[in-house]
Protein backbone atom coordinates (compact mmCIF):
# COMPACT_ATOMS: atom_id res chain seq x y z
CA UNK A 1 0.00 0.00 0.00
CA UNK A 2 1.28 3.43 -1.06
CA UNK A 3 1.40 6.22 1.51
CA UNK A 4 1.23 8.96 -0.51
CA UNK A 5 0.24 11.41 2.30
CA UNK A 6 2.44 11.98 5.18
CA UNK A 7 2.19 13.47 8.61
CA UNK A 8 5.07 15.44 9.26
CA UNK A 9 6.35 17.03 12.68
CA UNK A 10 6.18 20.53 13.04
CA UNK A 11 9.28 22.50 13.64
CA UNK A 12 9.91 25.65 15.47
CA UNK A 13 10.60 27.48 12.28
CA UNK A 14 8.01 28.29 9.61
CA UNK A 15 10.34 28.31 6.50
CA UNK A 16 11.06 25.33 7.29
CA UNK A 17 7.77 23.83 7.75
CA UNK A 18 6.71 25.17 4.50
CA UNK A 19 9.31 23.73 2.69
CA UNK A 20 8.80 20.40 4.31
CA UNK A 21 4.89 20.86 3.06
CA UNK A 22 5.85 21.71 -0.35
CA UNK A 23 8.31 19.00 -0.65
CA UNK A 24 5.15 16.56 0.51
CA UNK A 25 3.08 17.52 -1.87
CA UNK A 26 5.42 17.38 -4.88
CA UNK A 27 6.30 14.27 -3.44
CA UNK A 28 2.30 13.06 -3.16
CA UNK A 29 1.96 14.81 -6.49
CA UNK A 30 4.61 12.12 -8.31
CA UNK A 31 3.14 9.33 -6.94
CA UNK A 32 -0.34 10.19 -7.80
CA UNK A 33 0.75 10.50 -11.15
CA UNK A 34 3.07 6.91 -11.05
CA UNK A 35 -0.28 5.25 -9.86
CA UNK A 36 -2.47 6.87 -12.43
CA UNK A 37 0.07 5.63 -15.25
CA UNK A 38 0.78 8.91 -16.72
CA UNK A 39 4.54 8.91 -16.69
CA UNK A 40 4.37 12.69 -19.11
CA UNK A 41 4.70 15.20 -15.84
CA UNK A 42 7.20 13.03 -13.84
CA UNK A 43 10.23 14.43 -15.15
CA UNK A 44 8.53 17.75 -15.11
CA UNK A 45 7.73 17.12 -11.31
CA UNK A 46 11.02 15.33 -10.67
CA UNK A 47 12.58 18.44 -11.68
CA UNK A 48 10.63 20.51 -9.11
CA UNK A 49 11.55 18.50 -6.38
CA UNK A 50 15.20 18.67 -7.36
CA UNK A 51 15.26 22.27 -7.93
CA UNK A 52 12.81 22.67 -4.05
CA UNK A 53 15.36 20.17 -2.63
CA UNK A 54 18.62 22.06 -3.30
CA UNK A 55 16.62 25.60 -2.76
CA UNK A 56 15.68 24.28 0.68
CA UNK A 57 18.62 22.62 2.11
CA UNK A 58 20.83 26.25 0.95
CA UNK A 59 18.39 27.67 3.12
CA UNK A 60 18.44 25.74 5.86
CA UNK A 61 22.27 25.35 5.41
CA UNK A 62 22.09 29.19 5.94
CA UNK A 63 20.21 29.60 8.86
CA UNK A 64 22.48 26.79 10.68
CA UNK A 65 25.78 28.93 9.59
CA UNK A 66 23.96 32.18 11.05
CA UNK A 67 23.07 30.97 14.08
CA UNK A 68 26.69 28.95 14.72
CA UNK A 69 24.78 25.55 15.23
CA UNK A 70 26.72 23.43 17.16
CA UNK A 71 26.46 19.91 14.77
CA UNK A 72 26.27 21.93 11.28
CA UNK A 73 28.42 19.25 9.63
CA UNK A 74 26.47 16.37 10.90
CA UNK A 75 23.41 17.94 8.78
CA UNK A 76 24.90 19.49 6.03
CA UNK A 77 26.64 16.07 5.44
CA UNK A 78 23.02 14.21 5.33
CA UNK A 79 21.82 16.47 3.08
CA UNK A 80 24.74 16.08 0.79
CA UNK A 81 24.22 12.74 0.95
CA UNK A 82 20.25 12.99 0.00
CA UNK A 83 21.18 15.20 -3.15
CA UNK A 84 23.45 12.67 -4.31
CA UNK A 85 20.79 9.97 -3.68
CA UNK A 86 18.09 12.00 -5.41
CA UNK A 87 20.28 12.93 -8.34
CA UNK A 88 20.96 9.19 -8.92
CA UNK A 89 17.73 8.01 -8.85
CA UNK A 90 16.39 10.30 -11.31
CA UNK A 91 19.41 9.67 -13.55
CA UNK A 92 18.22 6.06 -13.13
CA UNK A 93 14.66 6.46 -13.94
CA UNK A 94 15.60 8.82 -17.11
CA UNK A 95 18.15 5.89 -18.39
CA UNK A 96 15.75 3.19 -17.92
CA UNK A 97 12.38 4.65 -17.52
CA UNK A 98 11.46 2.12 -14.56
CA UNK A 99 8.20 3.17 -13.13
CA UNK A 100 7.86 0.81 -9.87
CA UNK A 101 11.38 1.46 -9.09
CA UNK A 102 10.81 5.04 -8.93
CA UNK A 103 7.43 4.54 -6.84
CA UNK A 104 9.70 2.22 -4.66
CA UNK A 105 12.02 4.76 -4.22
CA UNK A 106 9.34 7.79 -3.16
CA UNK A 107 7.26 5.64 -1.44
CA UNK A 108 9.64 4.22 1.05
CA UNK A 109 13.27 6.36 0.93
CA UNK A 110 12.18 9.65 0.06
CA UNK A 111 8.71 9.35 2.94
CA UNK A 112 10.56 7.79 5.64
CA UNK A 113 13.29 9.65 5.13
CA UNK A 114 11.53 12.73 5.14
CA UNK A 115 9.69 11.96 8.25
CA UNK A 116 12.88 10.69 10.04
CA UNK A 117 14.98 13.96 9.47
CA UNK A 118 12.36 16.47 10.32
CA UNK A 119 12.11 14.78 13.60
CA UNK A 120 15.26 14.64 14.32
CA UNK A 121 17.98 16.81 12.87
CA UNK A 122 15.47 19.57 11.32
CA UNK A 123 13.50 19.76 15.10
CA UNK A 124 16.91 20.57 16.48
CA UNK A 125 18.16 22.46 14.40
CA UNK A 126 14.84 24.87 14.17
CA UNK A 127 14.47 25.06 17.91
CA UNK A 128 18.33 26.26 18.31
CA UNK A 129 17.98 28.82 15.61
CA UNK A 130 14.50 30.28 17.02
CA UNK A 131 16.32 30.71 20.73
CA UNK A 132 18.85 32.02 19.01
CA UNK A 133 16.69 34.05 16.45
CA UNK A 134 14.09 35.69 17.22
CA UNK A 135 11.18 35.82 14.67
FE1 LIG B 1 17.50 19.27 7.03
Amino acid sequence: MIQSTLSLPRVAVDFMNRDHDEFANLRAALLDHIAGGTADAIDSLLDQLHQHTIRHFADEEKLMQETNFPVYTVHKEEHDSVLADMVARIAHWRRDGDLAALQKWLDMAVGEWLVAHIASMDTVTARFAAARQPP
